[in-house]
């Protein structure tokens, strides 16, 4: 599959994105050694104990799902409503192939998080974006897209790897030239804030998770 128009004429973080995540990773992403040393099961959990106790009655959307990691962990403990979405149509693919051994039914949908989500107006509970906010390049864009999809007190869960500040800027540096997997820019937790801030999204909680990341859970 060639990469679609609108991307070739895109930015260079989408475009890398996009060949790493339909092409490399759908073989390779769940065995990645930064699975295991960001500790991602432990962000896992973070979601899990963010979403109360009536899971099988809430919508969820996973954004930028890749192999449906988090949606599979959520359909185990009992969410029966869930969706994703991804750039990337081959890495969709494998989510798919597991959810097959699953008796919940996933909507996954290959959808640009920056353009358009394929769902109408006020539809989830909750929207996740785990791993994902540091490849947009115009992170405005799809924090708009998530605030429609999520119905009023809707909840959102953002999870993105922590960096001391002198790491984060100088892995931000060697971003502007190398997009390394469609890495876009690392933010500070105070500059993620400010934006959901400016995305009207409220009720702002920051936390850390396993000292590898912070979770921002923000409400529509
Ligand atoms: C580092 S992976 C994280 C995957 C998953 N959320 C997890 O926690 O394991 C980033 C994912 O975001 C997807 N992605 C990047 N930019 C995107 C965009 N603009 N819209 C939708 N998905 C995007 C990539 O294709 C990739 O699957």
């Amino acid at each position: 599959m060639d990469t679609p128009d609108k991307i070739k004429s895109y930015d260079k973080y989408k475009r890398s994105s996009y060949e790493s995540y339909n092409f490399k990773m759908p073989k390779i992403y769940d065995d990645l050694f930064w699975i295991k040393i960001f500790k991602v099961d432990a962000w896992d959990q973070e979601v899990l104990a963010q979403l109360g106790d009536s899971l099988s009655s809430i919508r969820v959307l996973d954004v930028g799902c890749a192999t449906g990691r988090l949606l599979c962990r959520l359909a185990e403990a009992g969410v029966k409503n869930l969706c994703g979405t991804d750039l990337a149509a081959n890495i969709l693919d494998v989510a798919r192939k597991k959810f097959s051994s699953f008796d919940v039914i996933a909507d996954l949908i290959t959808a640009d998080a920056e353009e358009k989500l394929p769902w109408p107006d006020d539809t989830f509970d909750y929207v996740t974006l785990t791993g994902v906010f540091h490849h947009f390049y115009q992170p405005q864009k799809a924090l708009q897209e998530i605030h429609r999809v999520l119905k009023t007190g809707g909840r959102f869960i953002l999870i993105d790897p922590w960096f001391p500040p002198v790491i984060r800027q100088l892995l931000n540096f060697y971003l502007l030239f190398f997009p390394h997997d469609g890495d876009c820019k690392f933010r500070s937790p105070k500059g993620l804030l400010k934006l959901l801030d400016s995305a009207r999204l409220s009720k702002l909680r920051l936390n850390r998770v396993a000292k590898t990341a912070y979770m921002i859970v923000s409400e529509k």
